[in-house]
């Protein structure tokens, strides 16, 4: 009776092992899930549980959720790293020691021997006072938090979200600390959420400074045209940091919620989703160790081809309409706009299909800031961009596809810009530029479809200055050519997106709370 035990054992561990990636693997295999949140916590576990079966059903050796889709405004749950997960880091086998919602995502990552990424509302009670970490206020803090576990249940990660966006009822973490970890199959992962993906830290620093070629990403994001739908900026995100981005997207359409995928490097999408209608799925993928080495099959972008369904929110970046701007007409035109210290060079042909031509195109240049939720960001942009009508105030807006009738055959763009710098003490660059584009099926460009590179930089002497004449800093010039390998005909925004991060201003310590 014992043999027959111990031989069924050995079998059915071998047969998990074998499914499992290993260091000398040249690739794993990863999961996302697209969410639809229930307000009932007990609901998203439970769903929560079927997808980290699934995912292991299907071999992936990581699974990521999104962004606060497990816990609801009135829960929260605690994660005592420096505490008693220490001495019991598995919350499934010390039920009594943790909430329940640590302890059945644990038992789940256990008894599928997975790897699980979460984000929920994390709890800090500083007047217990056995946090083992600094308590600045005697008070409960509540934290935006990834927590991350191994195959075997144990908490291995605790990540805080560094840069809130309208959670007022959240702490941002009292530390900038990157979130980081290590698995099984060779490969360390950094790992941090939603907004965070807008600056300098965490999002360049997690990724130079720890040196890591994959990354995971919480959100609930809320699109914004030009640039910042979500998945245009995850896909541009990877192929510019030349990472393995595995993201995850909190589903609301009506919020303007929706957007997931995995991505490697310059190869693009392995597999993403933008859904136009409410969508919970799971999506699973090969990913290569080295990003952008591909080879074989991948599931690919699902095409989500503009109906009558499509209800996702988008919204507008407000001030698009107060930059340096040209329209396009039929045919070909060659021209520069400049803004201060950007200038951007357009080359391009434009072809009526048929009759009058929509929609309408334009050029545009900016070198400025954008504010976020009291977060001034430094921005260097130049951009091609769909609209509605010939007015400004029309642009970046979606048009459906069977409307169109206008093939761009040839867009080049090259842009005369801030060359970047590096920050010592943070270990990693101050700019970043990511090449940008979204077609009417709310997707990017597969990068097979452009050609983004920074030509040789050019050094001034010190007769320019920056715009702050205190300083006096040399500016280095760089130029980047951005243009596309094939005529298009679904383009609603092409451009250059450059995040400067040395103009980033927290204007919260200096405004009224309420804003
Ligand atoms: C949050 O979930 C818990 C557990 O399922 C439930 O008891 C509570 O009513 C929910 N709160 C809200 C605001 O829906
Ligand atoms: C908290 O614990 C520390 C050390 O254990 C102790 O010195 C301090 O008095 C405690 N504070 C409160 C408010 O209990
Ligand atoms: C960074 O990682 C790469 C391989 O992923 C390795 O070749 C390189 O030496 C590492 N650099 C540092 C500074 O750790
Ligand atoms: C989407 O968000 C709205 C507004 O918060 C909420 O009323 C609605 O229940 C949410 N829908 C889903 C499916 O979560
Ligand atoms: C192309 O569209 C423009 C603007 O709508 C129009 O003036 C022009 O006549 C069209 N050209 C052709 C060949 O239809
Ligand atoms: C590097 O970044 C830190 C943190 O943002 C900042 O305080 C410091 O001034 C930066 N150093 C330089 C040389 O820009
Ligand atoms: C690439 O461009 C071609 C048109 O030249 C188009 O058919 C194809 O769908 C594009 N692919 C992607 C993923 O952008
Ligand atoms: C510096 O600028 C001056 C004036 O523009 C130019 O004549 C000179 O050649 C430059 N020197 C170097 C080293 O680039
Ligand atoms: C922020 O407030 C300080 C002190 O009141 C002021 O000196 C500074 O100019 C303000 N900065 C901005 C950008 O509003």
């Amino acid at each position: 009776m014992k043999l027959i035990f111990y031989g069924l054992l050995i079998f059915s561990l071998t047969k998990a092992t074998s499914q499992k990636s290993t260091p000398e693997d040249s690739q794993y295999v990863a999961a996302v899930v697209e969410f639809i949140m229930s307000d009932d916590v007990e609901d998203n576990i439970r769903n929560y549980i079927h997808y980290i079966e699934e995912a292991a059903k299907q071999h992936a050796d990581i699974i990521v959720f999104p962004e606060l889709s497990l816990t609801n405004k009135t829960t929260a749950f605690v994660v005592p790293v420096y505490g008693s997960l220490k001495r019991y880091p598995i919350p499934a086998i010390h039920p009594d020691l943790y909430d329940n919602i640590l302890v059945s995502i644990s038992a789940a990552a256990r008894s599928n021997q997975i790897y699980v990424v979460v984000n929920g509302r994390e709890l800090m009670d500083c007047t217990k006072n056995d946090t083992g970490e600094p308590c600045p206020e005697l008070k409960e803090y509540i934290f935006n938090t990834n927590v991350v576990f191994d195959r075997n249940g144990a908490v291995i990660d605790r990540y805080r979200k560094i840069n809130l966006f309208r959670e007022y009822s959240h702490t941002p973490a009292l530390s900038p600390d990157l979130g980081y970890f290590d698995t099984d199959f060779g490969v360390k992962f950094s790992h941090f959420i939603c907004f965070d993906i807008m600056f300098q830290v965490p999002a360049v620093q997690s990724v130079q400074k720890l040196n890591v070629t994959d990354v995971i990403f919480s959100t609930m994001w809320f699109s914004e045209l030009p640039y910042l739908t979500a998945v245009q900026i995850q896909q541009a995100y990877a192929y510019e940091m030349n990472v393995n981005f595995i993201g995850a997207g909190a589903n609301n359409i009506s919020l303007g919620n929706a957007g997931s995928g995995i991505y490697s490097g310059r190869a693009g999408a392995l597999v993403s989703i933008m859904p136009g209608v409410p969508t919970t799925r799971l999506l699973v993928s090969r990913v290569p160790k080295i990003p952008g080495k591909v080879s074989g099959k991948y599931p690919g972008p699902i095409d989500d081809s503009l109906t009558n369904t499509d209800n996702l929110v988008i919204y507008t970046d407000p001030t698009l309409d107060t930059h340096v701007s040209r329209p396009l007409v039929p045919g070909f035109q060659e021209f520069t706009l400049v803004d201060k210290d950007v200038s951007c060079s357009f080359s391009i042909r434009l072809k009526n299909k048929s009759g009058d031509a929509y929609p309408h195109f334009r050029a545009v240049v900016q070198d400025g800031s954008n504010v976020y939720v009291n977060r001034e960001i430094g921005v260097a942009a130049c951009l091609v961009v769909a609209c509605t009508t010939e007015d400004f105030k029309s642009c970046a807006q979606r048009y459906k596809n069977e409307e169109s009738n206008v093939e761009i055959e040839n867009l080049v763009i090259e842009m005369t810009t801030f060359k970047n710098t590096y920050n010592e003490t943070l270990q990693c660059d101050n700019m970043l530029y990511l090449p940008i584009s979204v077609r009417v099926n709310k997707l990017p460009l597969d990068p097979t479809n452009y050609t983004f590179v920074e030509e040789s930089p050019i050094t001034s002497n010190g007769s320019e200055k920056t715009k702050n004449e205190a300083t006096a800093t040399i500016i280095d010039r760089t130029k980047f050519l951005f243009k596309l390998n094939k005529p298009q005909t679904d383009l609603v925004a092409f451009g250059i997106w450059g995040r400067l991060f040395l103009n980033d201003f927290d204007h919260s310590n200096n405004e009224s709370k309420s804003m």
